[in-house]
């Protein structure tokens, strides 16, 4: 499965644009499906706007140095995103090497191209990524035809930075270019039809797609995805708005999966009752939902991004990520499907308004399956291709927690720490954007231990079907390798930062560093300081840690910062890290390493303290301090694990 070149297709770009007629490709660098979802879009709209032939590509199915092959009369289109420390993506690995060939002797005096990056200001390194490869294909002779565009997520804004980037590269086509805008009619690039013949043993109902066939470290970085048994799940702490569980998940039958401590789980989620029923209605397949389908290309040599056969319901609880907010630019297109002329004015006009939308998106959550019974109450759409939701929804993603066992003291079992979280509707608090992953975990954690929340009203999830392969409490899963590990010597000294659920790593650090001490290993000096809002809510697995603590004999050091304690002022972990500058340097200076994890604003605010204590602390210029924390980070003696 899986999209882009199959293992017999080319790896030259040039080749495959020439083979299959393509004026313009959409290189995309992705994680977490961002760029590859902006992406298809782009490629799809070039189409439909102006006749082009486009191709949207994995950077990791073609050879980087088959871009200098690209002739004159072709377009090259790069979308990559940053993540972390300035880093790229796993499937923009190769080409990132080839960037970085020395000598540099590349030339591409052929490339025209432009140029989008997606990032985010709470990280250090804004948009690093993009920087680099623009400035590298610069210095190779290839001709940017536009500025390089860039999107900041810190405050949700990606997808308005593309709308607005995508209006000055349309500019540029009409302008600059010559090209003229055409009105295409919506042509499908899938077929999907239902076949009853097929036998039920061979639908997929909910199996994910193993990873694509990206450069063989990458590929190492995963283990196979498997339906992992949720063996117990306890709630750390319950809230009127929020709440954390302590999941543990048994990896005994499968001998395949191995995990070591500080490393991530992938968790598949899948959507709800709510959502899949809305969209079934929608396009009035209620009753055919259960029906086998074909999912065929029309493309040769192509492969969909949906496995087939399946069925309407797999597709939309297992398949397609439909309860993410819909872009506006989709919220446009669909207008030329509406099923009358009220629901067609109303889209085509929040289409077209930037404020409009953000109004509305304040006041409802506009999911696919919500906008199109909001646009058109009780009514069939009917003229809505089913083509256009499965190419236009991306494909469900899966989600990352870091692992909070040790896989020396329990090597079968895995713990992750999930926070279930619900965010008000800015202008509506009466509706909560409910984080998929986290309340489908809830969801069969409740099931699991037979309980319901009262205090909340859960959605609901068809927790397992029929035939499928999640009966018996199970979620598809793998496990990602990780750079957040303990070092090799048991007695080097740690400093721990974290706020939240960025315990969750430290937990495993210090069960495994617990165990060393009670088989007689020495066992190095610790702080942990830990961040969370009081200390009778949500401070996590505080009992478990006092007594961690006293079997440690005072080699851990627990420092908590309460942000919203009743009796005293707002304490972030920062601060209290500023408090203490004179034990962490002096640790540092004894060779500590230094471990964050959390959301990355949190981490950039950590990151400066610990950098300015250093500097202050040994008499540093600025950049000194700067060099020491970036080396520090290159000898993998300061570790982040970080989220947005
Ligand atoms: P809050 O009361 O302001 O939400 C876990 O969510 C903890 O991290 C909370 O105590 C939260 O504080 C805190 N937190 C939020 N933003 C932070 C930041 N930028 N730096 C440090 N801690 C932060």
């Amino acid at each position: 499965g899986g999209a882009g070149a199959g293992a017999k297709a080319t790896r030259n770009i040039a080749q495959k644009l020439e083979e299959s007629g393509k004026d313009v490709v959409i290189f995309w660098g992705s994680q977490s499906g961002t760029s590859e979802m902006l992406a298809s879009r782009l490629a799809k709209e070039c189409h439909l706007r102006f006749g082009l032939q486009t191709l949207s590509a994995d950077l990791c199915d073609y050879d980087a140095e088959s871009i200098a092959l690209i002739p004159q009369t072709k377009l090259a289109i790069f979308i990559i995103s940053t993540y972390g420390e300035g880093d790229p993506s796993d499937n923009t690995a190769g080409f990132w090497e080839w960037l970085h060939k020395r000598p540099f002797d590349i030339k591409l005096p052929h490339l025209r191209y432009m140029a989008f990056g997606l990032g985010n200001t709470s990280y250090r390194y804004y948009n690093r990524v993009i920087d680099v490869v623009t400035e590298a294909l610069d210095a190779a002779g290839a001709q940017r035809l536009m500025p390089v565009g860039k999107a900041n997520d810190a405050n949700g804004g990606t997808e308005e930075d593309f709308l607005a980037w995508k209006d000055d590269l349309f500019d540029v086509f009409m302008g600059q270019l010559g090209f003229k805008e055409q009105d295409i009619p919506y042509t499908p690039s899938i077929n999907l039809v239902e076949d009853e013949s097929l036998s039920l043993i061979d639908l997929n109902l909910g199996e994910p797609v193993e990873h694509r066939n990206g450069p063989a470290r990458v590929v190492k970085a995963y283990s196979p995805i498997r339906p992992l048994t949720v063996q117990s799940s306890e709630e750390l702490y319950t809230s009127p708005d929020r709440n954390c569980l302590h999941m543990e998940l048994d990896i005994t039958n499968h001998a395949e999966l191995r995990y070591g401590t500080g490393d991530h789980l992938a968790v598949y989620p899948i959507n709800t009752d709510h959502e899949v029923q809305l969209l079934l209605r929608a396009i009035g397949r209620e009753d055919r939902a259960e029906k086998p389908l074909l999912v065929q290309p029309l493309e040769e040599g192509e492969t969909t991004k949906i496995p087939s056969p399946t069925t309407l319901s797999a597709l939309f609880r297992h398949y397609l990520e439909v309860s993410a907010p819909v872009s506006r630019e989709i919220v446009g297109q669909l207008a030329r499907f509406a099923p009358n002329e009220e629901a067609a004015k109303l889209l085509a006009s929040l289409g077209k308004d930037k404020n409009g939308y953000a109004a509305f998106v304040s006041q409802n959550h506009v999911t696919f399956g919500r906008l199109l019974s909001l646009a058109a109450p009780g009514t069939v759409w009917k003229d809505l291709p089913l083509s256009y939701i499965v190419e236009t929804l991306p494909t469900i993603q899966p989600r990352y927690y870091s692992i909070s066992s040790s896989s020396a003291v329990s090597a079968r079992k895995i713990a992750i720490t999930v926070g279930v979280d619900n965010t008000p509707l800015a202008a509506n608090a009466s509706t909560e954007i409910r984080g998929v992953t986290t309340n489908y975990l809830y969801s069969l954690s409740n099931s699991l231990n037979g309980t319901t929340n009262s205090s909340v009203q859960l959605p609901k999830y068809a927790l397992s079907g029929p035939g499928d392969a999640l009966q018996g409490h199970k979620v598809y899963g793998c496990i990602r390798r990780s750079q957040f590990k303990l070092p090799t010597l048991g007695t080097t000294p740690l400093i721990m930062i974290g706020a939240g659920t960025g315990m969750a790593p430290f937990r495993g650090f210090i069960i495994e560093r617990a165990r060393l001490k009670a088989i007689g290993k020495p066992v190095g000096r610790m702080i942990l300081f830990f961040g969370c809002r009081r200390p009778d809510e949500d401070y996590l697995y505080r009992q478990e840690l006092a007594e961690t603590a006293a079997s440690l004999d005072g080699l851990l050091e627990i420092v908590p910062a309460f942000s919203r304690a009743d009796d005293s002022p707002k304490v972030y972990v920062q601060d209290r890290v500023g408090e203490m500058k004179k034990d962490v340097c002096e640790l540092l200076d004894k060779g500590a390493n230094v471990y964050i994890c959390g959301r990355a604003s949190m981490a950039r605010e950590v990151g400066k303290v610990v950098e300015e204590s250093m500097k202050q602390h040994n008499n540093w210029s600025d950049a000194e301090a700067r060099s020491w924390a970036e080396s520090a980070k290159k000898g993998n003696k300061w570790l982040e694990d970080v989220w947005g």
